[in-house]
């Protein structure tokens, strides 16, 4: 059984995750605002790399269908009706529509693991569920890839905690014997050692954390730190995510 933690998305090769399993985090905020969204009874969200790709995506779609959102330097795109803050996802405005996402890290992570066997989006609202997938993965494929976001194009300390509570879990008894991890797992398991069950310390702790709070969006941290508030998984495929409810674990 195998575990490997990637700190970002730009060492992925194309075609690298063909056959694996893959749970893309970018818990601030990208992770949280599609699980939001799509528990808010958005009909699915289309992740763009740029801005000109989602205008030309949404122009494709019926205008009463379809929501533009985004962020770049996490703030709303100028002309799009939502930034990326899970606050906005309500169901008043995404219930039923398409959701055109881009955002600067988030949505690069998500179109650097298509190709793979089956891509589920994790967040701390919907822990659980993909804990349940991903184990399901582990127990088909033997292995898991957890695909951090990152912040500016480099390690973020809140995505690696993310993946470090994903592998702790995870861990069968016997744990570290029975499972191979790559350093960036192990890294990942000591961060998550530290912070305990603590969401929003390590959120507050990490510098994009500090930096959504000085532009005003404490709020959405404490959103994004909450356990299993919206418990929808999340599966990228065909350019699409789309909500899948998983039965209770029993
Ligand atoms: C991103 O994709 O870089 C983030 O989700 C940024 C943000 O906090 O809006």
């Amino acid at each position: 059984m195998r575990i490997e933690v990637y700190f970002t998305p730009l060492a992925v090769a194309p075609g690298e995750f063909a056959g694996r399993s893959v749970a893309v985090v970018d818990l601030l905020r990208a992770s949280t605002s599609i699980a939001v969204a799509l528990a808010a009874g958005a009909k699915e969200v289309l992740p763009a790399g740029t801005v000109e790709e989602a205008l030309r995506v949404a122009q494709n779609l019926e205008r009463d269908q379809v929501v533009l959102a985004g962020e770049r330097k996490s703030v709303r795109i100028e002309g799009f009706a939502l930034g990326n803050s899970p606050r906005e996802f309500t169901p008043e405005a995404v219930g039923g529509k398409t959701v055109v996402l881009t955002t600067t890290n988030g949505t690069q992570a998500l179109l650097a693991a298509q190709g793979a066997r089956e891509v589920v989006v994790a967040g701390a609202v919907n822990f659980s569920a993909v804990v349940q997938r991903a184990r399901a993965a582990l127990e088909a494929t033997g292995e898991l890839v957890v695909l951090c976001s990152g912040h500016e194009r480099q390690f973020a300390i809140e995505d690696a905690f993310a993946a470090g509570r994903l592998a702790k879990v995870l861990l069968p008894e016997g744990g570290l014997r029975r499972v191979a991890l790559n350093d960036a797992a192990l890294a990942s398991l000591e961060i998550a050692r530290h912070f305990g069950e603590q969401w929003l310390r390590a959120l507050r702790a990490s510098r994009h954390g500090q930096e959504l709070m000085a532009l005003g969006f404490a709020d959405d941290l404490r959103v994004c730190a909450t356990q299993d508030s919206h418990p929808v998984l999340p599966v990228y495929a065909d350019r699409r995510i789309t909500a899948h409810r998983p039965a209770p674990e029993g």
